[in-house]
């Protein structure tokens, strides 16, 4: 079983990435964590080759590698920093991109035919946010979005902290939340 983990911020020492780790961890399974800081991911152009031809996106990046990482991940952990109350433009990026995976022709929904394919439904996922003091509830929702509304993922678990000036490492109550979303995902893979 492996998850992958996005993590979201640019930052180098993110309490959002640092919350991704941590649940990957605590879920007790083979992880990869994706730092889309260390990818260059192009916006979508909206050339819809994806919708026409089963799923390809044409646009030469990061992404492509990306992609077949998600095809081949059991669970997904995403973890986007909140800026100006929703996702950060890194993570709002990567969550357009992945409109061309759900075009791809496998999966429980493979014959799912105006809404896509969505090769990622069922599998769990756990979302992540953090804040310095307030519009995490409209990222929560983004994340939602993309993982349930977009890919039909099972959400196990939605972290939306905020942490003000401090650093999760020293929050041992939002660690702890963080162990036991992972713990959650870990449990939902072995079902
Ligand atoms: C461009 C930008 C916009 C931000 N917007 C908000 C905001 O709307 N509300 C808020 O409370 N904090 C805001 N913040 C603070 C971040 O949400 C907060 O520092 C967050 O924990 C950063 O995550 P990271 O440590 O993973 O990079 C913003 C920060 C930046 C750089």
């Amino acid at each position: 079983m492996k998850v992958l983990g996005i993590c979201g911020s640019y930052r180098d020492e993110s309490n959002t990435n640092k919350l991704v780790k941590k649940v990957a961890e605590a879920s007790g399974c083979e992880y990869e964590l994706i730092y889309l800081a260390h990818n260059e991911i192009k916006p979508c152009t909206g050339c819809a080759n994806c919708m026409m031809n089963d799923g390809i996106c044409i646009i030469q990046d990061a992404m492509q590698e990306i992609y077949e990482k998600l095809l081949q991940a059991d669970a997904l952990i995403v973890g986007a920093p909140t800026y100006f109350l929703d996702v950060s433009g890194a993570v709002k990026c990567f969550i357009d991109r992945n409109m061309a995976l759900y075009y791809r022709g496998i999966g429980p929904d493979a014959e799912m035919e105006v809404l896509g394919k969505r090769p990622l439904s069922g599998k769990p996922a756990v979302s992540i946010t953090t804040v310095a003091g307030a519009g995490h509830e409209r990222t929560k929702e983004t994340l939602k979005m993309f993982l349930d509304y977009c890919h039909k993922m099972k959400i196990v678990a939605e972290l939306a902290e905020p942490v003000g000036m401090n650093d999760v490492y020293d929050m041992p109550e939002v660690m702890k939340r963080a162990e036991d979303a992972g713990r959650k995902l870990g449990a939902a893979l072995k079902k």
